[in-house]
């Protein structure tokens, strides 16, 4: 029997996936944008907005230079916005500290901001070949299934048996390590999305199955152990959909916070939205309500009621944040949070809200 990571490497090399932008290059830059972007995202959302981002910053130094509104612009709809902010300062750390180049060694690279053990090794593998681990969800869920490790693995103790695993199973030191642990590394995550998915894994398919645990005991859908759940808070907006002359106002949310540096609709806590308007300096000459619905962040679920409100008489204060106004036009092309973009789109491009 062949080592568990030769097997996972052949497997990739046969079957995994081999076209996604951010492979065939060794360009850390690169590698480690798409690895931030995919922490928490599908590939098929990431791909869109790493063509566009590269686009406007070919390397960390054009990034390094850009202005923070400009980096959130382009991540906005993306979600997980501390992602971009750590992006930008990480950007910064390397052309200060680094002098512009990527950092070596996965130790090196765990040390810029927002970049934790996994992803820093993802790189280094990537990039430099390096023989450092990855342990993101999908690999524990490989992990606990074949190995059979009980326990959440959000736990520490869990956690710290999988990182002595994933120490113990990267391929052999030798003449092809560099690329072998590329392509196991690819392969840990190709297996994890495609074929041990948590809940239809295709094991008739599985490059590992003659030593899978959770497969010999039938066991492959109590694996891994699940997290305990914590009912999830709920909070609740109100959301004004301005609109004048065919333009709708949006401001800026205040940073930090939720969508903090992101252009959006003004909100208000209570029920009255025409009392909402007034504060901000605006008669509603009408003011329709549309049907509410829930946004799912990590932590808590946001109830959000919009309002669509057309203005009549105008004097604009000053709301303790930037404000524009967006052509109705531009909706589809605008920078927005995803369910604000969602939500305009409805009422603006497909007219099924009013
Ligand atoms: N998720 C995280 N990193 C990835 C990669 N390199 N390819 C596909 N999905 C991923």
């Amino acid at each position: 029997m062949q080592p568990f990571s030769h097997r996972i490497a052949e497997w990739q090399r046969a079957s995994g996936r081999h076209t996604l932008p951010w492979q065939n290059t060794h360009d850390p830059y690169r590698i480690w944008l798409s690895e931030i972007m995919l922490q928490q995202t599908q590939v098929a959302t990431v791909i869109p907005y790493y063509t566009r981002f590269l686009a406007s910053f070919p390397t960390v130094a054009d990034l390094a230079a850009a202005d923070e509104e400009q980096v959130m612009a382009l991540w906005a709809g993306l979600g997980y916005y501390t992602r971009a902010r750590n992006l930008h300062a990480c950007a910064r750390q390397v052309v200060s500290d680094w002098g512009g180049r990527f950092p070596p060694a996965a130790a090196d690279i765990k040390t810029l901001p927002g970049i934790g053990r996994s992803t820093a090794a993802a790189i280094a593998a990537f990039a430099y070949g390096e023989r450092s681990p990855i342990l993101d969800g999908n690999v524990k869920r490989v992990f606990a299934r074949h190995f059979g490790i009980e326990g959440d693995p959000t736990k520490r103790a869990v956690e710290q048996r999988m990182w002595a695993i994933a120490q113990a199973e990267v391929p052999a030191d030798g003449p092809d390590a560099a690329e072998q642990m590329r392509r196991y590394t690819q392969g840990l995550m190709d297996l994890g999305a495609t074929l041990c998915t948590r809940g239809d894994p295709a094991c008739g398919a599985c490059p590992v199955r003659a030593t899978c645990m959770a497969l010999r005991e039938a066991r492959q859908h109590e694996l891994p152990t699940p997290r305990e759940r914590k009912a999830v808070p709920q909070r609740q907006t109100g959301m004004l959909v301005i609109e004048k002359n065919s333009e709708i106002l949006l401001q800026r949310r205040p940073s930090p916070g939720i969508w903090g540096g992101l252009w959006s609709l003004p909100e208000f806590a209570d029920g009255d939205a025409a009392l909402a308007c007034r504060q901000l300096g605006i008669e509603a000459a009408e003011a329709v309500r549309l049907p509410e619905f829930l946004h799912t962040f990590t932590h808590f679920k946001l109830q959000i009621a919009p309002w669509h409100v057309r203005a009549g008489a105008l004097a604009l204060r000053d709301a303790q944040a930037p404000q524009v106004w967006l052509p109705t036009g531009e909706v589809a092309q605008a920078a927005l949070p995803a369910p604000v973009k969602k939500l305009l789109q409805g009422l603006f491009v497909r007219g099924t809200l009013l």
